[in-house]
């Protein structure tokens, strides 16, 4: 399983430079956790982290220039940290599996003078079987598009960092050009080199990581969304709005109905009432979502269930998905949910990212202490505002006291709810 071991944001809204787990130039950090929380007060930037991932998937889905303007993004000055001249940027370390050597991916994207975005600056590096020490070796260079990419597993090029940018640099490269080598000239200026190269056989490792990125899942759920009425049809995996819930329903049902009936059992011991949940056709061809309600003859429909119903079962059905993403991000995934339900999701989370194979790596933000009741320090990341109005995140084990004092039984929640994680 492909996992994340660390992010590096720079430039991006109250994101001035904040940085979670390891990366390559940060090797003595201690790596993500499967599950990772972000928490902290009001406009301290938990949304613009999750939209960093957001905007990444997005900008490798389709370009720099659309991922700025979508999602009421704004586009790119509105998006750039205030005051910032320099690009926005993203830093990826992750492993496509627990024993490969990790990968860095580093993305610059800046405006030209009409302010249109375009992707800067792309950097893939990774050290070389046993290497033990040194830099590791790029096998993607792009500048202004244009620069060079290592093929097979092995192949790369060491680079004095002074160097990068210049044209030398490039110039070298191209000469250099080999069987390993490949000269790459981009002819869209807003589209991610990965998303071009990662396209070609003989990049198996920019192939890997073009994967990695447009598997994760970013959860935009609305309980509205899943009332819609669509065509039948089954589907493997639910959408990012929750849409498609019947058609996911239709395909466990037919696909893996002991999963499915395991998803029933669960939801039954959340929610009173509910005993089975199954689809039905209409004869235009669509599909209603049927609840069964014991104490009633006849069912009711997604249209008639309450948010929060369909908001656990969504959850639930993520958390089953036989071929989950790499990373499933979801913002406050409280919102709408008894209290008491919350520590059971978060353990219910954990043990899906903990899976041996098939969970996904876990990451959410959260305002529930409730939630984070059921978390271990080092899964808890606090995002603050400074007093020069920049995001500053810390990780709550960091502070020995209070490892200490989840240690002793004092759940991780209430420490925060008594103030504990405020900065003294
Ligand atoms: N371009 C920018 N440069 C600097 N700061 C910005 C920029 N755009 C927005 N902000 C700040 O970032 C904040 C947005 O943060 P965000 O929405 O991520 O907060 P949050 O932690 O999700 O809060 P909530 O708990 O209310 O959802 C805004 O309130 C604003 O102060
Ligand atoms: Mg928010």
């Amino acid at each position: 399983m492909a996992t994340l071991e660390g992010f590096r944001v720079r430039n991006f809204g109250v994101l001035k430079d904040v940085t979670l787990g390891r990366l390559w130039d940060r090797q003595k950090t201690e790596a993500l956790t499967p599950m990772t929380a972000v928490i902290g007060k009001n406009g301290v930037g938990k949304s613009a982290l999750f939209d960093a991932f957001g905007f990444l998937a997005d900008a490798l889905k389709s370009d720099v220039e659309e991922a700025c303007d979508v999602r009421g993004r704004g586009g790119f000055e509105r998006i750039r940290t205030q005051g910032a001249t320099g690009p926005i940027e993203f830093d990826v370390y992750y492993r496509e599996h627990g024993n490969a050597r990790p990968i860095t991916y580093q993305i610059a994207i800046a405006a030209d003078k009409f302010g249109r975005p375009y992707v800067l600056r792309e950097r893939l590096r990774q050290k070389r079987k046993g290497q033990k020490s040194g830099q590791p070796f790029s096998f993607l260079i792009l500048n202004n598009g244009s620069g060079a990419a290592w093929k097979g597993e092995q192949a790369g090029h060491q680079i004095d960092e002074e160097t990068e940018d210049s044209q030398l640099l490039l110039e070298f490269i191209k000469a250099e050009e080999s069987r390993e080598t490949e000269a790459i000239e981009l002819n869209d200026p807003r589209k991610l080199g990965i998303a071009t190269i990662g396209a070609l056989k003989q990049h198996p490792r920019i192939s890997d990581f073009r994967r990695f990125i447009e598997r994760w899942y970013l959860s935009y759920f609305t309980p509205n969304a899943a009332r819609s009425l669509p065509l039948a049809g089954p589907q493997k995996h639910l959408n990012s709005h929750g849409d498609n819930l019947g058609n996911v329903v239709q395909f466990m049902e037919r696909e893996h109905p002991r999963r499915f009936q395991a998803i029933l059992k669960k939801i039954a011991d959340k929610i009173p009432g509910i005993d089975q949940i199954d689809t039905e056709k209409t004869s235009d061809g669509r599909l209603l979502l049927r609840f069964n309600d014991k104490s009633f003859q006849d069912p009711f429909y997604a249209q008639q269930m309450s948010d929060g119903t369909l908001k656990v079962f969504a959850y639930l059905l993520l958390l089953e998905d036989p071929t989950p993403p790499p990373l499933l991000c979801i913002e406050e995934p409280e919102n709408g949910l008894y209290h008491k339900l919350l520590e059971t999701l978060a353990n219910e989370f954990r043990v899906h990212a903990t899976r041996y194979r098939g969970g996904s790596q876990v990451f959410i933000t959260t305002h529930q202490p409730y939630f984070v009741n059921a978390l271990e320090p080092k899964e808890v990341w606090i995002l603050e505002k400074g007093t020069d109005g920049f995001a500053r995140i810390r990780r709550a084990s960091e502070d020995a006291l209070v490892n200490n004092m989840v240690e002793e039984g004092v759940p991780l929640g209430s420490l925060w709810y008594s103030d504990y994680f405020d900065s003294r």
